[in-house]
């Protein structure tokens, strides 16, 4: 088993694309540990997206971050770190597989709908950078029984 932190992007939460995202996630066999709306200030998307603080597209991808609310979720399974990156598709939904989240939800390669974490190093620093560990232990909690 393991765990991914994907964030369901400011555009896709605005076309109202949330629910979908997560019953596909759930109908491919993710099991949702922990999940909440919030707006990312802009120095939090920037502390968050730091891997890429040297990138040309930075600044607006931060921005766009920090510009609406977006929906993050913890999402537990076998392989769920490739198997969701695999679901997501492509960076670009314009090149990305018939089928997958981008290519159905995502408009550009900014605004491409849902961000997965790319590795377990990856997991390990996102999910506790946007869940707290009360957040993280409500699920075993409030569900063992
Ligand atoms: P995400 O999975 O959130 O991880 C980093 C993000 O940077 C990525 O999705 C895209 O939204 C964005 N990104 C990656 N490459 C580019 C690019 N060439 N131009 C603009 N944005 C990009």
């Amino acid at each position: 088993m393991q765990k991914t932190l994907t964030i369901i992007k400011p555009d896709a939460v605005a076309r109202c694309y949330a629910g979908e995202i997560l019953a596909q996630m759930e109908k491919n066999g993710l099991v949702i540990k922990a999940l909440k709306m919030l707006k990312l200030s802009r120095e939090q998307a920037c502390e968050f997206y730091i891997v890429h603080h040297k990138r040309p597209f930075y600044d607006d991808l931060t921005d766009y971050m920090s510009s609406g609310p977006v929906i993050a979720a913890v999402l537990e399974g076998d392989n769920a770190i490739d198997k969701v990156r695999s679901l997501l598709g492509a960076t670009d939904p314009n090149e990305a597989e018939a089928g997958t989240l981008r290519a159905q939800f995502g408009q550009n390669r900014q605004e491409n709908a849902i961000h997965a974490s790319d590795s377990p190093e990856s997991a390990d620093f996102e999910i506790p950078f946007i869940f707290s560990q009360l957040e993280l232990s409500n699920y075993e909690k409030i569900f063992s029984n």
